[in-house]
């Protein structure tokens, strides 16, 4: 039987965002129905909100979750009713090209669940990313669901779903990031503050935090920045070059750009070491365009430029070592949840991460 619960839906594009029944159906074959126990408020739920993703209206927000299993379909065997599993944007298909050369993180056909949730008129809803978490239950596919300790606590490993792996596996998968890499990360919101846990995580030295917003700097040191940049009162690039020269550097070995904006995009191309590489896992907006570089200056600094999907994580690999290490106290995940709130405190939260206020609010079910 489908069954109604409510969920926190964007109905039409800059609207604030509404609590309303929305109509679950029986999972199908391969798909999971998962009772929320916590979700994530993420940038890229407002940029939904804002019509910033697609214009497919109504969205069903909220995709950083972790809950329990409470139904599967036919033909499911990966995860069971009762799991306590962390949900995941890239269900890798295991068919494509990407797939096939064993470049899983890349998958080109990812999946998510087949039947619709609705409003209860029989309105489809768009879940965000394929998940659609600021709900009581939602209907995902059954490779969106990695089983996970379930003495962990919700609110803090569902952020592995979304920010806080992007972040770190920028930094492990991505990056490369290894003992003794110089590291430098600019923009320290959720993502950038994961990238230095990852970076710290790994034994990179030093561990250079660059951001705008004092608060956001204060937080890098406590998650393990060894050194802070102020990049509104000074050049990065040139405090980078200070902190890493000793040694005759250029900069740093690994750059990671957490922000998703031309200029920012161009300190870390210049902020790095020869041979040096430089992440983008910022997010940029389809206006903006490659900053104006010397072509000379790409082959003449050599290294890698390169973009950063997820983290390129594999969830069914990082999310239980993660959770792990977490568990073990090796992993500060706490330290992301600035605010647990409810379900009708969404707007509320959109407001305070547009203010910077906060790392992440956390809806707790
Ligand atoms: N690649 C992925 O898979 C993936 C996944 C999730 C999020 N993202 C993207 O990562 C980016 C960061 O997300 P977030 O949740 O951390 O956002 P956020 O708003 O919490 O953080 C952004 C940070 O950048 C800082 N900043 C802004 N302008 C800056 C500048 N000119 N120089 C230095 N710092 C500056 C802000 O002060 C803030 O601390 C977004 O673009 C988001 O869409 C990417
Ligand atoms: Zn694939
Ligand atoms: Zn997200």
């Amino acid at each position: 039987m489908p069954q109604t619960v409510q969920g926190v839906v964007a109905l039409a594009k800059s609207e604030p965002v509404q609590l309303v029944d929305i109509v679950i159906p029986d999972p199908g074959p391969g798909e999971a129905v998962v009772q929320v126990q916590a979700c994530g408020v993420c940038h890229t739920d407002l940029h939904y909100r804002e019509g910033g993703i697609n214009d497919e209206f109504p969205f069903l927000l909220g995709h950083e979750a972790a809950g329990i299993v409470e139904a599967v379909g036919e033909g499911v065997t990966e995860v069971a009713p009762g799991d306590f599993v962390v949900l995941n944007w890239r269900a890798v298909c295991g068919e494509c090209r990407a797939c096939d050369r064993g470049e899983l993180q890349y998958c080109f056909n990812t999946h998510n669940a087949t039947q619709k949730m609705t409003l209860t008129d029989g309105t489809e809803l768009s879940p965000a990313l394929g998940i659609g978490a600021f709900a009581e239950k939602t209907l995902v596919a059954a490779g969106q669901c990695t089983k996970v300790d379930p003495e962990a606590r919700a609110a803090a490993v569902g952020l592995l779903g979304c920010g806080v792996m992007a972040g770190i596996g920028a930094a492990i998968n991505t990056g490369a990031v290894t003992r003794g890499k110089s590291v430098a990360v600019i923009g320290c919101g959720g993502v950038g503050a994961a990238s230095i846990v990852g970076s710290a995580l790994a034994g990179a030295s030093p561990i250079i935090a660059v951001d705008i917003d004092e608060r956001k700097l204060a937080k890098a040191r406590e998650l393990g920045a060894t050194h802070v940049v102020n990049s509104s009162e000074v050049d990065p690039v040139e405090a980078i070059r200070e902190i890493v020269g000793g040694n005759g550097a250029e900069g740093a070995d690994v750059v990671i750009e957490a922000v998703g904006r031309p200029e920012t995009w161009k300190q870390a191309f210049y902020a790095r070491d020869l041979a040096g590489v430089l992440v983008l896992v910022g997010v940029p907006t389809p206006d903006m365009t490659l900053p104006d570089i010397p072509l000379i200056d790409v082959f003449g600094r050599g290294g890698a430029l390169k973009s950063s999907w997820y983290g390129d994580c594999l969830p069914k690999r990082d999310f239980p070592m993660l959770v792990d290490l977490y568990q073990q106290g090796r992993l500060d995940l706490d330290a992301f949840v600035t605010e647990e709130i409810g379900i009708d405190d969404i707007e509320a939260a959109f407001e305070k991460m547009h203010h910077g206020d906060v790392l992440r609010s956390v809806v707790v079910l």
